[in-house]
């Protein structure tokens, strides 16, 4: 196959499954990490999943000479862009650090690829840029909106996509609007690994599953939605990952960039998740019921139509695969001496 694939922000919880996919379908993969949120033992569990050795190169999107190197040592027909900082709280305490990270780590890469005259590039966003949508399930046309400064920082990285594809109709992107990754490898040796007491539900029940955390808080029981939770289209981390392999070959292929949505356009609500969890684990998890988080949405869903008809995707796997891989991963995490 001609030409490298550069992950940025490889090591992460998306960016370590999409490596596998890309390597299953022939890829050679190069990740570059400063492992802000990730350690490098992940790329020891990737070898031993892979049967094979990884290259991973240690550093940061905003070091510009460390990019030319790396584009110079390296063929890279594509990157795929994970870097970046994703806590919703922390950037609205740190708005300036966010938009060094999220948005500047953004334009030095571009910069670095078009000195390399790599013009291909798959970019991680987020269902967040949607705001609250008039609109659910949401398209890919709904206003963007986010309201917070890491919900900015996405849609400012997708305006300076659009902005140079415009300008110059040889770069070609793939920006990915992720609804709500879950889940984990099979392997029980990758899955998301938050290093602080977890923002998300998913991680959050995982740790009340485990016993590390007494009971879960459920953020509001009044929503419009069937059973007053709070809805949203979780989506498996191995789905996610095989969307991002498709939007590569899609932009290596065509040579047309897209904006897509990938999610199940299914909603599951935050009682869904815990009975689906409580049966993954074989106990049924304590909760409590709370206040709304402030700033939540009531319901996200994607639309998954252009995903279909633009990259032939379609997700497999349930909301029990989701919760029986992570439970497989924290068990096995629990065992694994981590260094
Ligand atoms: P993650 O934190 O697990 O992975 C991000 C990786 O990027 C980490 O390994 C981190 O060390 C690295 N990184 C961060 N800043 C860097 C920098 N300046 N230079 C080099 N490496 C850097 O997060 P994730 O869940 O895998 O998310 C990946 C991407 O998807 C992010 O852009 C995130 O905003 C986006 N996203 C995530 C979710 C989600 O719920 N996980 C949802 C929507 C969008
Ligand atoms: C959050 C972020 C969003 C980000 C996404 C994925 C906020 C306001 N939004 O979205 O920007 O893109 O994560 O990283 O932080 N819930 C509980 N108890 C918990 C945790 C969550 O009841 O302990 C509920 C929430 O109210 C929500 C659902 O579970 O209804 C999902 O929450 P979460 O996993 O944080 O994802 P999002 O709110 O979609």
């Amino acid at each position: 196959m001609a030409g490298k694939i550069l992950l940025a922000g490889g090591a992460g919880y998306i960016g370590s499954h999409t490596y596998l996919a890309l390597v299953a379908a022939g890829f050679e993969v190069i990740i570059f990490d400063n492992f802000v949120n990730s350690h490098p033992s992940v790329t020891e569990r990737l070898a031993e999943i892979s049967g094979a050795p990884v290259t991973c190169v240690t550093g940061d999107v905003r070091d510009s000479a460390a990019l030319d190197r790396l584009f110079a040592e390296h063929d890279i027909a594509a990157v795929v862009h994970f870097a970046a900082l994703k806590s919703v709280a922390d950037s609205v305490k740190d708005p300036l650090g966010y938009l060094d990270n999220n948005l500047g780590g953004l334009v030095t890469l571009l910069a670095a690829m078009d000195r390399a005259r790599c013009r291909n590039l798959v970019f991680s966003s987020s269902a967040t840029v949607y705001g609250i949508p008039d609109e659910t399930p949401t398209p890919e046309t709904a206003e963007r909106r986010a309201m917070n400064p890491y919900g900015r920082s996405k849609i400012m990285c997708e305006e300076v996509l659009e902005e140079l594809a415009t300008a110059d109709p040889g770069w070609a992107f793939g920006i990915l609007r992720y609804f709500n990754p879950a889940g984990a490898h099979p392997s029980g040796l990758i899955g998301e690994d938050p290093k602080d007491v977890p923002n998300n539900l998913m991680p959050f029940v995982a740790k009340v599953a485990i016993g590390e955390i007494a009971q879960i808080k459920v953020f509001g029981n009044d929503y419009p939605t069937p059973d007053g939770t709070g809805v949203r289209d979780y989506i498996h981390v191995e789905d996610l990952a095989r969307g991002h392999l498709l939007s590569l070959q899609s932009l290596l292929s065509t040579g047309q960039g897209h904006v897509v949505n990938l999610g199940t356009g299914k909603g599951q609500s935050v009682l869904d998740v815990i009975n689906a969890y409580s049966a993954a684990c074989g106990q049924d998890l304590p909760f409590v019921f709370e206040a709304r988080r402030p700033g939540d949405v009531p319901i996200y869903c994607a639309q998954t139509d252009l995903a279909k008809s633009v990259l032939g995707f379609e997700t497999e796997k349930s909301l029990a695969d989701m919760c029986e891989s992570s439970w497989h991963w924290v068990t096995s995490q629990a065992h694994l001496k981590r260094p």
